[in-house]
């Protein structure tokens, strides 16, 4: 899991040019990680009940790149061992602002 990871974002960040490599790699990384429990992308109509959608998050006020970090890596409620990389957290919480 964590070698498929990198090589992932390895490949990302070879085929992106820099201003895009973040969210794209975030994208990758939510609709693997993140989309069982969230709605992460526009056109996904399915997800669990309690959990918010990306861009919902998003549209918040209150959301900021400082309080999605904080977030992601202090803890996250019902989601045991969840373990992310601050280069895993930055590309993440790129593509979650991306969604505004
Ligand atoms: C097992 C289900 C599940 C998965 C998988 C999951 N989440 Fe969540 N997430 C939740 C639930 C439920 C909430 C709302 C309750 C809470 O705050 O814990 C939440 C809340 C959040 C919030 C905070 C929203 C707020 O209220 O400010 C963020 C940010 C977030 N998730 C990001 C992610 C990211 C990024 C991933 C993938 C790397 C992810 N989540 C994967 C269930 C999940």
């Amino acid at each position: 899991m964590r070698i498929t990871l990198a090589m992932l974002l390895a490949l990302a960040l070879l085929a992106f040019p820099a201003a895009a490599q973040d969210r794209s790699v975030g994208g990758r990384l939510a609709v693997r990680w993140c989309m069982a429990c969230h709605v992460v992308e526009p056109n996904q109509s399915t997800a669990t009940d309690n959990a918010p959608s990306f861009r919902a998050i998003a549209a918040r006020p209150s959301t900021t790149a400082a309080s999605l970090d904080r977030y992601l890596a202090v803890e996250h409620t019902l989601m045991p061992d969840f373990l992310l990389s601050s280069q895993e957290r930055n590309a993440l919480v790129a593509y979650i602002l991306s969604l505004r």
